[in-house]
């Protein structure tokens, strides 16, 4: 059953745990989180960026998501907008039947400019007195994402600042962020601690203190009852990276965020991690797998059935390391 993500995140704070929140635009993926999470009893956050809303359509998207909840009427599930860059898009969203939606003022409308601490307040207030007039919750976000070893947001074409970003940017402040919700009112609030958007994160190896814990630490200690969301969360297995490559695929040399730096964080509050990527590269490794060991293949549900499993594996094994299992 559809449920607002205030809800979840409420329970995931009192019990202790994060869920994962997962971008989908299409049939598989919708299939491969909720499988994983029935698997499991663990609760659902789908988010649909504007770029999925734009694979998909935006009907497509509402009753995909439609499709879930009625044939997995017991597991508690989220429908979430990421990236709203207006009042306008959070509003279209409310009116597709969203529970929730992200404003991320952090950004300009154009989703590359970073703002200012007074347009992102402006905006979001704003969406928050429509939005919880119809019981649709809110995540803002301050800061910019961005890595801490190249300044960059990581994100060539999707949402993310342009350019080199100074350190400051890339770390919300905690005194900023208590102005910023006792003057927003938002239910989550998405923080920079040093993730970035998309596959390329951290060009070495991480030694174990890649993310500016202390500062979810500090946050969370100056705005307790403020659910922490932590955007470009994927951990970029090195096992995907490996197979894409051996057929055929030439991504270069990166990591991503560590699990176990994930786990910390949601010690110090965070409730939402946003993980998309991975899931790209499960289903990528393995239809290039497909392809390259059954070359006469050409129905499209056989190389498509391998794709949807390691979406699944990958959300299953998230939903453990992030103590969903029988939360849902
Ligand atoms: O915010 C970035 C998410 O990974 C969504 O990416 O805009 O390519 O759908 P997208
Ligand atoms: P990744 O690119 O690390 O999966 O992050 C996704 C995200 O933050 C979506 O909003
Ligand atoms: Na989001
Ligand atoms: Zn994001």
């Amino acid at each position: 059953a559809l449920v607002p993500l205030r809800i979840l995140l409420d329970h995931a704070a009192e019990r202790g745990y994060g869920i994962p929140a997962f971008n989908v635009n299409n049939l598989e993926q919708v299939q491969a989180v909720m499988s994983a999470a029935d698997e499991v009893g663990a609760p659902v956050i789908l988010q649909a960026s504007a770029g999925a809303r734009k694979y998909a359509g935006e009907t497509f998207i509402r009753h995909l998501i439609q499709a879930a909840t009625e044939a997995w009427p017991h597991i508690p599930m989220v429908m979430h907008q990421d990236h709203g860059t207006s009042p306008a898009v959070c509003a279209g969203a409310m009116a597709l039947g969203f529970g929730s939606v992200m404003m991320d003022g952090s950004l300009r409308d154009d989703g590359k400019t970073p703002s200012s601490f007074e347009y992102n307040v402006q905006v979001t207030r704003e969406v928050v007195q429509t939005a919880h007039a119809q019981g649709v919750s809110v995540e803002g976000e301050l800061g910019c994402l961005g890595s801490l070893e190249t300044g960059q947001a990581g994100e060539e074409d999707g949402i993310g600042a342009e350019g080199v970003l100074d350190h400051s940017q890339m770390l919300t402040d905690p005194e900023e962020a208590a102005r910023f919700v006792a003057a927003t009112g938002v239910d989550a609030l998405a923080i920079a601690i040093g993730t970035s958007h998309g596959a390329y994160k951290f060009s070495r190896k991480p030694t174990g203190d890649i993310l500016a814990i202390d500062r979810v630490r500090a946050i969370h200690a100056r705005i307790p009852d403020t659910h922490l969301v932590m955007h470009g969360s994927s951990s970029v297995p090195q096992e995907l990276l490996a197979l894409i490559n051996q057929y055929g695929g030439q991504m270069k040399e990166t990591y991503g965020v560590p699990v176990e730096e994930i786990q910390q964080a949601i010690r110090y509050g965070v409730r939402k991690i946003n993980v998309d990527t991975d899931i790209r590269l499960a289903m990528t490794a393995a239809v290039r797998q497909f392809q390259a060991q059954n070359p006469d293949k050409f129905d499209m549900r056989e190389w498509m059935k391998p794709a949807r499993a390691a979406a699944q594996a990958i959300c299953r094994q998230r939903y453990l390391e992030f103590g969903c299992e029988g939360q849902g």
